[in-house]
Parts: C-alpha cells; structure tokens; sequence
C-alpha cells in the first residue's frame, strides 16, 4: 500500500513538472525583442560596399526576429502592449532602408540584394515607405493595446515586407 503510494506521488509529480515545463515553454514564445537588442544600423557612411550589406543584413534579420515574436503572440492572443517598443523599432528601420543600398553593394557577401534595387530606387523606396506606414499603424495598436487591431495590422504589415521582397529580393531558402 506504501509502496502504490508513493509511486502514485512519483507519478503526479512527473505530470505537474510536465506541465510546468510545457507553460514555460510556451511563454518563451510570442517574447518582444528586448529593447537593448533593438539595436539601428549606423547607416552612412559606410566604410566599403560590403560594410554596408552587413549592416543592412543584420538589422533585417533583427527585424525578421521582431517580426516572428509579433507573429506568436498573436496567434497565443497575448497582450500587444509589450510590442510597442519592437513595432518603433521596424518604423526607425524602415526609414533607414532606402539609405542602406549605395552603389556597388549589389554584389559580395551574400547579398540577396536584386539589381532591380538599382534600376528602379524609386519605387523600391515606395515600398519602404508603405512600411514606415504600416509600421506606424501597427505601433499605436500596440500602444493602445488593441490586440484585435494590432492581429489585422500585423498581416497588413506583413503584406509590405511581401510587396517589396517579391520584387527586390532574391529568393530566400
Ligand atoms: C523596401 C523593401 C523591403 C521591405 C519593405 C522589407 N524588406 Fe526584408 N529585405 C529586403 C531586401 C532587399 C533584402 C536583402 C538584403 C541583402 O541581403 O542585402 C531583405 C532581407 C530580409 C531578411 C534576411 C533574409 C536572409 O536570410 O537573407 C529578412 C529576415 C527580412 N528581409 C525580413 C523583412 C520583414 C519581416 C519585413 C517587414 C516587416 C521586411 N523584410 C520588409 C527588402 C525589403
């Protein structure tokens, strides 16, 4: 009888610590950015063409990261508010882009960089502008807490990044 017992224990014990495990898991995701990491490119001017895909690369995988921890909470339904600081950032960055392509960082260092960028700057700064847009929207629905708001925004915000990678960007594996 001792012994049911204590294997029952043993048993409800693996289950509890189960769960608890499966909880902190779950609130790793859906996680902003901290504000310290949310770090903007020096921009210009740049030391070399190849100085300038790094910075560029690094921020739009900074973003990419933003962007992935945005798309987890809303699909967890969490509260937006936390994200205030991680949407301004993708509104500072994409004001930053038209400045990150100068000539001649069209090749090296695995850029997926297209040419297209070169002949057409105009409406490849459009579409950064449509960000900043979108961007700006996104942040005051986080600010306001809106999480209803900021789930329709985030896909809309997320229709610019295709907009522009669609035309501009090579293909990414
Ligand atoms: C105005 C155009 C434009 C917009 C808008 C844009 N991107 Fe990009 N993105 C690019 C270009 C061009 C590259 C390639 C840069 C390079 O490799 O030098 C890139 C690269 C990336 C990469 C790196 C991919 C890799 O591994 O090579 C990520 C991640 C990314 N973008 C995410 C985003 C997200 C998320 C958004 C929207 C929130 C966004 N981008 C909006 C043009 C854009």
């Amino acid at each position: 009888m001792k012994l049911l017992h204590k294997t029952l224990s043993l048993a409800v014990l693996g289950i509890l610590t189960t769960l608890v495990l499966t909880w902190a898991k779950a609130d790793e995701k859906g996680v902003p950015v901290p504000s310290s990491e949310l770090q903007l490119p020096a921009g210009p001017p740049f030391a070399s063409p190849e100085d300038a895909i790094q910075q560029r690369r690094a921020a739009y995988k900074l973003s990419g990261g933003v962007f992935k921890a945005m798309k987890e909470a809303v699909e967890a339904g969490k509260d937006v508010r936390p994200f205030a600081d991680d949407a301004r950032f993708l509104v500072s960055w994409s004001r930053k882009i038209p400045e990150m392509f100068p000539p001649g960082s069209d090749t090296g260092k695995e850029t997926k960089a297209l040419p297209k960028i070169w002949q057409d700057k105009k409406t490849f700064d459009e579409r950064a502008a449509a960000y900043t847009a979108e961007a700006e929207k996104l942040a005051a629905l986080a600010e306001a807490g809106d999480k209803a708001g900021f789930a329709q925004q985030f896909q809309a915000t997320g229709k610019a990044c295709g907009a522009c990678h669609k035309v501009f960007r090579a293909r990414v594996d």
